[in-house]
């Protein structure tokens, strides 16, 4: 067969590129095992430490631990460099790129990088968001984990523990998800024999696209745009109707009811403080999957993690623009996991294209 003949996946859809045992993401079931075990388990008995232990070394250890690290000299330097009103997905992805660099992050990717690099990227985006206020970075408490750590260098106070509990359970439900866009990314990155300091990087880059992990804060602002409950279905027509998505729903690979939502629902109903934002997400919900299923009757576009994550990060308290960066340190455990099996497997990833330029011709005269 010529490659003229050769069926082409436009954006791979159904391509099934590789083998992975970190996460099964069955999409007709909604189902998502981390290797193995189902998430509404981990979510409700597991911590964020555990799981990245887990995707790193395959062994499930309740002693596991995980505490912010620290943000190295030069890399703050870059730090106070940057706009303050940069997007905080490009200073994470710059202070990423910055970590590498004083480091000396080398082939092949190593379990000890990958357990620095997440450790970093909180004190990271913590320092940022202070810089851009004005205000000094706070050390990080080799003490508190990952996600109270965070929530202590953002604000220079610690969490309330259930606030603590909540950003932990949105990071075990976002750290892992197969081979969607930011984690192919990072795999092509390090497939050749690039460091997982750069892989990272171009990992974030894929996040940041609201079509991947941009939609948590689009979430709030469509809630907030379409005004009352009783207005929500007129706003939410008018919105197909021009050809618009609605964040929050669909997803390449569940046809079913993403488990992650349903994890982080059950986490949202628990944050007593955010109880009126999360009614009127809830009713909108209703509404909305009901305006999908008449609109798209043969593909059905059911609620995505994104939603509920908008609940979980609006109750902890978090600012919209933080939230695709919060997502992002979630996913690091599974990005760096995913280096790890690329580096295991050592294989070039290199797909062919069909050329469909013109004909060999002349240049003109
Ligand atoms: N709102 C309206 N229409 C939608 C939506 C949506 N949320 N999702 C899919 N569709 C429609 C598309 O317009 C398209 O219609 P068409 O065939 O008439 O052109 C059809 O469904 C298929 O869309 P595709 O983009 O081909 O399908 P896919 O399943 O690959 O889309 C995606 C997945 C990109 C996530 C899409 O559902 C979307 O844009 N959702 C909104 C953004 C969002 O919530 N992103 C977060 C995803 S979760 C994550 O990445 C962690």
């Amino acid at each position: 067969m010529n490659d003229a003949q050769q069926a082409i996946a436009p954006g791979l859809k159904g391509v099934v590129a590789g083998e992975t045992a970190l996460a099964l993401v069955d999409g007709g079931a909604g189902r998502l095992l981390y290797r193995g075990y189902p998430i509404g388990e981990v979510v409700e008995h597991g911590t964020y430490a555990q799981v990245a232990e887990l995707l790193w070394t395959d062994t499930w250890d309740p002693e596991a631990t995980l505490a912010c690290g620290p943000v190295p000299a030069e890399v703050l330097d870059v730090l106070r460099r940057i706009p303050t009103h940069a997007n905080a997905m490009d200073a994470l992805r710059t202070a990423v790129s910055a970590w590498g660099a004083v480091h000396g992050v080398l082939w092949p990717p190593t379990v000890e990088q990958a357990r620095a690099l997440t450790a970093f990227a909180p004190s990271a985006l913590a320092a940022f968001a202070r810089l851009r206020e004005g205000l000094e970075p706070i050390e990080p408490d080799p003490s508190l984990g990952l996600a109270e750590g965070f929530l202590t260098q953002l604000r220079g106070a610690r969490p309330d523990p259930a606030a603590a509990r909540a950003l932990d359970a949105y990071f075990m439900v976002g750290a892992e998800h197969g081979f969607n866009a930011s984690t192919f990314a990072a795999r092509v990155i390090v497939s050749t024999h690039s460091d997982m300091a750069s892989a990272v990087v171009g990992a974030i880059g894929a996040l940041k696209g609201p079509w991947h992990g941009g939609a948590p804060a689009e979430v709030v602002d469509q809630l907030h745009e379409m005004g009352s409950i009783d207005q929500a279905e007129d706003w939410i027509r008018g919105t197909l109707a021009r050809g618009e998505r609605l964040m929050g729903f669909g997803h390449r690979v569940y046809r079913a009811y993403d488990p992650r939502a349903a994890a982080l629902r059950r986490v949202a109903e628990s944050q007593s403080h955010a109880a009126d934002w999360l009614e009127k997400a809830m009713a909108v919900e209703e509404i909305a999957l009901r305006v999908l299923a008449e609109f798209k009757p043969d593909y059905p576009i059911k609620t995505n993690v994104e939603y509920y994550a908008a609940a979980v990060l609006q109750g902890v308290g978090l600012p919209p623009n933080l939230f695709p960066a919060t997502f992002a340190l979630a996913r690091h455990a599974g990005w760096t996991a995913h280096c790890l099996e690329q580096g295991e497997v050592d294989v070039l990833i290199r797909p062919d294209v069909r050329y469909v330029g013109p004909a060999e011709r002349s240049l003109p005269a």
